[in-house]
């Protein structure tokens, strides 16, 4: 009998942001996840993904927390497991390209405040707009011996061939294939994770949502075929918009080769303590039903299901739900003169849009939105595809295009952490406020100012306490 080599697949756990944000709008608080922290701890997760992507607006704007805070508490308690983080390249967090020295900040202060594994991501795929993040990544680990680089690519049914050897090129200590909409399909998965292995030596990590059903068994093929990690999450908040839960996938590769070793009795004391959790996220309406269920529409149109509602949504208001099939088929033609961009987003949203607008005015690009004109000029950086001429001509005729990488297009190329320094710096108390600011201006002075109110009532208690008037 032939020997078999075991290739333990990791799993990194989801439940503190993406299986959160997917589920219940990223409005799980600190409070919350502390407590069971320390089991977490002890299962042996490839890492814990706690940070970045909505997380870090959501707590400043909807929870009022800092998210600095949440992640140093969240570093203490977590002392053998790695913490990862998604972040969207030039635009770190936030809604626009930044000038470099925001980037190298934000990155330098993520790894110091606890995180070891950034998930560096770009909305259009174009890897420049990743690799300042990716270098100054590198920079911290040559300097301090912490930090890891990953890559993530959208995933999108083309040009896959030679991009793996591309990433690593760029420095990137591994890969992740980022299919955010849940279209990757198992055997489709496996060909890939094939192809892939065969150019690079780098881990590669897939990132997949239960949201057309498929997940799991796309993540069974993955792994034969030699993926290193999965993304999962805890039962109460798998499934539906969220992950393949992290208990089957253990249970599925029990006895293999690629069995994980992760402790079922362990898993199941993690499940029973954010089970009651997700009963009140429910009975609140925090967490609908309705994304539980399976989206197939996503497979058939090939279209996330998050726009596919904005889509009904925006044809409702128009009195126009009757030509939703034709927005449906105008959708990939849209795409493709656009250079075939990832549906997330924000292309997502302006490629349906632009569809919408195609189909009700009875005349492609007869009016095209403001959002649709700058992905045209470059602003967001370049797609891997080319696009239509024949469309720049009639959307933008003779404007000038910009062919440069996202922070030189749009302007953002002198050093701005300073200006910006300026402008808050009656709020700052800590370094990371700079950070905050420079991500969500209005957001983070509002913080701010609840954060100094709530000092000021700490410190009429602690008065109170003096006068023997405050209850113990
Ligand atoms: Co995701």
């Amino acid at each position: 009998m032939a020997e078999i080599t075991k290739k333990p697949v990791g799993i990194m756990e989801t439940v503190l942001r993406d299986a959160h944000q997917s589920l219940i709008a990223t409005r799980m608080p600190t409070e919350i996840m502390l407590p069971i922290v320390e089991k977490m701890d002890k299962v042996g997760y490839h890492a814990v993904e706690c940070w970045g992507g909505a997380t870090f607006d959501a707590s400043l704007r909807f929870l009022k927390e800092d998210p600095w805070e949440r992640l140093r508490k969240l570093r203490d308690g977590f002392k053998n497991t790695k913490l990862q983080m998604l972040f969207r390249g030039q635009n770190i967090l936030g809604y626009r390209p930044y000038a470099d020295d925001v980037v190298d900040a934000f990155v330098e202060k993520s790894i110091a405040n606890g995180i070891d594994i950034i998930r560096i991501f770009d909305c259009l795929n174009d890897l420049r707009n990743l690799q300042e993040a990716v270098n100054a990544t590198n920079e911290i680990k040559k300097r301090e011996g912490r930090g890891h680089a990953q890559i993530a690519l959208s995933y999108t049914l083309e040009y896959w061939a030679d991009m793996a050897k591309k990433i690593e090129e760029m420095g990137a200590d591994s890969i992740c294939i980022k299919d955010m909409a849940g279209l990757l399909l198992p055997y489709r998965a496996a060909e890939l994770i094939k192809a892939m292995k065969e150019q690079t030596n780098l881990p590669i990590q897939l990132h997949t949502h239960y949201t057309s059903g498929v997940a799991s068994m796309t993540y069974l093929k993955a792994v034969e075929a030699g993926v290193d990690v999965i993304d999962c999450a805890i039962s109460p908040f798998a499934l539906g918009t969220s992950q393949p839960a992290t208990e089957v996938m253990v249970e599925t590769f029990k006895g293999t080769p690629y069995d994980t070793g992760y402790d079922q009795t362990l898993l199941a004391e993690i499940a029973d303590y954010f089970a009651p959790y997700r009963d009140e996220c429910i009975k609140s309406g925090l967490m609908n039903t309705k994304v539980l269920g399976v989206n197939i529409k996503t497979l058939l149109y090939q279209v996330p299901g998050g726009m596919l509602s904005n889509m009904v949504s925006q044809l409702k208001e128009q009195k126009a739900e009757n030509r939703y099939r034709d927005v449906l088929e105008e959708i990939p033609r849209v795409r493709k003169d656009c250079g075939e961009p990832p549906l997330v987003t924000p292309s997502s949203q302006i490629v349906g849009t632009q569809a919408i607008f195609n189909v009700l005015l009875g005349e492609r690009y007869k009016m095209a939105t403001g959002e649709f004109k700058d992905l045209l000029r470059g602003n967001y950086g370049q797609t891997v595809k080319p696009m239509n001429q024949e469309v720049i001509d009639k959307v933008i005729p003779g404007e000038k295009r910009s062919t440069a990488r996202s922070a030189e297009a749009t302007g953002h190329t002198e050093p701005e952490l300073a200006t910006l320094e300026a402008e808050m710096k009656e709020w700052k108390k800590q370094d990371e406020d700079v950070l905050s600011y420079a991500l969500f201006p209005q957001v983070a002075t509002d913080f701010f100012k609840y954060r100094e109110a709530q000092q000021t009532k700490v410190d009429a208690a602690k008065a109170d306490t003096e006068n023997k008037a405050y209850p113990v």
